[in-house]
């Protein structure tokens, strides 16, 4: 008996390196950013840090990272949080660093938004996302950084967005409101054990920037919170994003790559995008694509999605006037339940930032594989509508299972102006996908 053991855990170590290769479980973002320790800390009570909850700590964090930025310890500096809630203004973060949350931290937002910063619009937007002009500075900012973590012990930054969802809904919104956490132009950036919570518009805005890993982080917003998207991908490459739960008011996770002329102009796709073992649920769409594309987006896997409770699992959305390019996308490995509509692809979707779009301007869909993807509880399978001057084509539906409220069947597909292919879905795929020959379609795209 003493003897077999070794021999037993050899084999159950096998067994389970297998089950791990099989199921895929062993590849993540370990690699596109390198996990860095840092010899030199601080704390920010060492700053004047107060985590009472009403003490304004803008002052304190503002003068730890001045001094982080500026002393350049070798390694970089962490910035420790205790326990504790600490409110603050919004803050900038700098290279070289690392922000740590221990368990039971609280980073909070004021509700002064009247003293809220403005920056610039982003040039691939134009303008604010939904106001013309400036938009709010994001509550925790990173402009040309790189080599930056937010980390720690699941701590919680807490945009208490209510007031602003408020000012949403009652209309007086002067500028575009801020992200919880938005990095531009930077690169190395990981986010990993953290909690997002009530955040004013999009939780965590990666744009411009490359090689960004977000994992192990959940995201919580009120299903009824307008436009509190997930994590938007945008206009940035090597994005890893895994091991996450999230449910929010908005796309679990939008890739994204500016608007209209301003993105085209500005002409900087989002490409290698991997997103796995997401779960979660949205009023609007699990895992998306759009609808602003107009700098182009290819290269996106998602793999390991669990959707429930939802509007569309998977979504991916263009217009006229976006032009860019939507292409390579493969998702897999995708359970639903209790959504209304399981897959929908569409050239119809989103507003425009102005009326200088060009109509002319089509978007380009081409190479969009879904494969592996079960639903039960879904209201209605999907819809792949092209545009008729720019029909999407290479859409390949393979091992595709989406059953209705009241058993196997639901409403047929829609399709119009679209070309590809469909391997063993249900109910059965619309006759543009149908036809055999087209079978190439689903090689693989990735
Ligand atoms: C933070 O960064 C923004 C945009 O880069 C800049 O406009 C602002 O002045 C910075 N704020 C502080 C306090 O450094
Ligand atoms: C933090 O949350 C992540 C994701 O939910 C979880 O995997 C991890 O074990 C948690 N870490 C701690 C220290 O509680």
């Amino acid at each position: 008996m003493f003897r077999i053991q070794p021999l037993v855990s050899v084999l159950l170590c096998c067994f389970t390196f297998w089950f791990h290769i099989s199921f895929g479980y062993l590849i993540t973002c370990s690699g596109i950013v390198p996990m860095r320790y840092r010899n030199d800390k601080v704390s920010i009570t060492d700053f004047g840090g107060v985590g009472d909850g009403k003490t304004l700590n803008t002052k304190a964090f503002r003068e730890a990272i001045y001094r982080i930025q500026h002393l350049r310890r070798r390694g970089g500096t962490l910035l420790y949080v205790p326990p504790g809630v600490y409110l603050t203004e919004s803050f900038n973060l700098t290279s070289h660093m690392t922000l740590y949350l221990a368990r039971g931290a609280v980073i909070k937002a004021t509700q002064d938004t009247w003293k809220w910063p403005l920056v610039a619009p982003l040039p691939s937007y134009g303008r604010g996302r939904e106001r013309p002009g400036g938009r709010y500075m994001s509550f925790i900012h990173g402009d040309g950084l790189r080599d930056v973590v937010i980390s720690g012990e699941n701590g919680t930054i807490d945009g208490q967005g209510g007031i602003w969802w408020n000012m949403w809904r009652q209309g007086n919104l002067q500028f575009t409101r801020p992200n919880l956490v938005e990095f531009m132009n930077s690169r190395g950036i990981i986010i990993s054990n953290v909690i997002f919570k009530n955040s004013p518009f999009w939780n965590i805005h990666p744009v411009y920037c490359s090689n960004v890993v977000i994992r192990y982080v959940t995201i919580l917003a009120p299903t009824d919170s307008p436009n509190t998207d997930g994590i938007d991908p945008d206009s940035s490459s090597n994005v890893c994003i895994e091991d996450s739960f999230i449910s929010t008011g908005d796309d679990l996770v939008a890739v994204k790559s500016g608007w209209d002329e301003y993105g085209i102009g500005y002409g900087r796709p989002s490409s290698h995008i991997t997103i796995r073992r997401v779960t979660g649920s949205s009023p609007f769409a699990g895992i998306a694509v759009g609808s602003e594309t107009s700098g182009g987006v290819e290269h996106v896997l998602a793999e390991n999605i669990v959707i429930y409770n939802s509007g569309i699992g998977v979504n991916i959305k263009t217009n006229i006037g976006r032009g860019g390019f939507i292409k390579n996308i493969t998702v897999s490995q995708v359970f639903m339940e209790n959504v209304r509509t399981g897959i929908k692809i569409a050239g119809d979707t989103g507003d425009h930032p102005d009326n200088r779009f060009n109509p002319n301007a089509l978007p380009y869909v081409k190479g969009v594989t879904l494969k592996n993807i079960w639903g039960v509880k879904v209201q209605k399978a999907g819809s792949i509508q092209g545009l008729k001057n720019a029909p999407f084509t290479n859409i390949c539906l393979s091992k595709i299972n989406l059953h209705g409220m009241t058993g196997p069947r639901s409403p047929p597909w829609k399709c119009s102006d679209v070309s590809g292919a469909a391997i063993e879905v249900s109910p059965s795929p619309c006759a543009q996908l149908s036809s055999p020959q087209q079978s190439g379609s689903c090689a693989n795209h990735f």
